[in-house]
């Protein structure tokens, strides 16, 4: 009997060994990552008396999606975090994805004492795969704890698939307007409200841009054009997921918003891409950040293999906050990303500036201390010359038989005949899905003859600014820990380097 227990057990034992082995190595040193369990979309993001909330989708008990609740942390900066007790835990229902206001004048009445009260407007699920409907619950100690509504819910439609709700204030009609979704149908549909508890239903916008994967968390901003705040257009965020292409796509239409209905500036089959990445999705921006600043922040994954992840003891992070703006082009309004100014690297550490060299052949670049750490933004602009593609290797690792061979290394190159970026995680380290191996390609014209890419490395992912963060690429990777060579590539011909700068964000 005793032996028939340990053959029983033993294998369970060391399952459990391996599951309980803390993989250090791919902590991120500058993304949000729950201290433990499981975390998707962020929620409610909100800036208030100095602190950024990051409110987020969260399993208290496990490292795997289930029991949805918010977790919370607050910043100064969008870079360190202090990590708080469950916001908003669930309970008959769970509480999917939401958004957070603060309510300055109590429209609400839900204000006690003097400061403002917070609140949120989430999903509330019913997990049994029959209703999703919009719940409210509010905080009178700036996001520390919360009750929930007595009246939830405030819009049920009796639905199975209604989802994500965004609030903002719109000024020019003095009213909260809600975007939500119906997934399945493509559609955010606006509700408008005096006092966060009752809602009326106003107009739609959908079946535009990718109407083949189901459709997440909308989002709306008002976004001063070339920074000119007397001149905006709305932009209108959805996330999208679904099987084909990639499966995961977040977009944004440009155009106007009255205060019940959008119009899209662009034609319907028009679509616009946040990130071309597969590992940026759901996307929301901050409400009152200071200086009227639009900073987005997104899920650093990807429901395709979001379980797969193989971190240990948290499963899910976030991408680096980006600060928006809104800029024309020859091909029209586009949005621009820049990492926050905030992740300033540990010191002013820089190893190269101004090169200006000309490289006809790979050359790996010595800054061991630096890319050892795995934790760093490189800065590169090329003029080209005759070189076919050209760029970086990130995160090589060379072959224990043959040190001119790499047996990891993640690319991120500039393809000139197609004028393309790319990522290439085929190579990147450990394949935790079948569709992992991944080449990342956005279309992406040269600047005369330079190209920019600002680059973002932090232990288990890469994040990709090009030309100014017209396009961005995000990817996670997952190499072993001593995979930390770094080269510049060229193939087929010379490429100039006119600027490398590499900074240490190990931080
Ligand atoms: C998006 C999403 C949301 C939902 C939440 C559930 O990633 O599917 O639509 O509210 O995640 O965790």
């Amino acid at each position: 009997m005793k032996k028939l227990l340990f053959i029983l057990i033993f294998p369970l034992s060391l399952f459990a060994q391996t599951q309980s082995k803390e993989t250090t190595h791919w902590r991120p040193a500058y993304h949000f990552t729950p201290p433990k369990n499981w975390t998707n979309d962020p929620n409610g993001l909100i800036y208030y008396e100095g602190e950024y909330h990051l409110f987020y989708q969260h399993n208290p008990y496990e490292n795997k999606w289930g029991h949805m609740s918010w977790g919370h942390a607050v910043s100064k900066d969008l870079v360190k975090w202090e990590h708080l007790p469950i916001a908003i835990p669930e309970d008959s229902v769970w509480i999917f994805s939401g958004s957070v206001v603060v309510d300055k004048n109590n429209s609400s009445g839900f204000q006690q004492g003097n400061e403002p009260c917070m609140v949120a407007l989430y999903t509330a699920d019913y997990h049994d795969g029959k209703k999703e409907a919009q719940y409210l619950a509010y905080s009178n100690d700036r996001g520390r704890t919360w009750m929930k509504y007595a009246g939830n819910p405030v819009i049920d439609l009796q639905m199975i698939d209604f989802r994500d709700p965004h609030v903002i204030w719109h000024e020019k009609t003095q009213k909260w307007v809600m975007s939500v979704v119906f997934p399945k149908e493509f559609k955010v549909v606006f509700f408008t409200s005096q006092n966060l508890k009752e809602w009326t239903r106003a107009g739609e916008f959908g079946n535009q841009g990718e109407v083949r994967k189901i459709w997440e968390c909308p989002a709306l901003i008002e976004i001063p054009i070339d920074g000119n705040a007397q001149n905006t257009k709305w932009l209108l965020f959805v996330s999208t997921s679904g099987v084909m292409d990639n499966f995961t796509g977040m977009q944004y239409f440009v155009g106007e918003f009255d205060g019940t209905t959008f119009k899209n500036d662009n034609s319907p089959e028009t679509k616009l891409y946040v990130d071309f990445g597969k590992d940026f999705y759901a996307a929301i921006p901050y409400t009152d950040a200071p200086d009227n600043q639009k900073i987005l922040l997104g899920w650093m994954s990807n429901w395709q293999y979001a379980g797969d992840i193989p971190t240990f003891p948290w499963k899910g992070q976030m991408n680096v906050p980006r600060s928006l703006s809104l800029k024309q082009t020859s091909e029209g309004l586009r949005l621009f990303q820049q990492p926050i100014s905030m992740l300033k690297p540990k010191k002013d550490y820089q190893v190269f500036e101004k090169s200006d060299f000309v490289l006809s052949k790979d050359k790996e670049i010595n800054g061991s201390s630096i890319f050892a750490k795995n934790s760093y933004m490189v800065e590169v602009e090329f003029e080209v010359k005759s070189a076919k593609k050209f760029g970086v290797k990130i995160a090589q690792l060379k072959d224990k038989k043959d040190d001119k061979k790499f047996v990891q290394e993640t690319i991120v190159g500039y393809d000139v005949r197609k004028q393309q970026l790319y990522l290439d995680r085929t190579k990147s380290g450990m394949i935790i899905h079948k569709d992992f191996p991944s080449v990342e390609i956005a279309d992406m014209k040269m600047q005369g003859k330079t190209v920019k890419m600002k680059i973002l490395v932090d232990k288990n992912s890469v994040e990709v600014f090009g030309n100014d963060g017209r396009i961005t690429i995000s990817d996670l990777i997952f190499p072993e820990e001593n995979a930390n060579i770094f080269s510049l590539f060229t193939n087929g011909g010379k490429v100039k380097v006119k600027l490398l700068k590499i900074s240490d964000l190990s931080l």
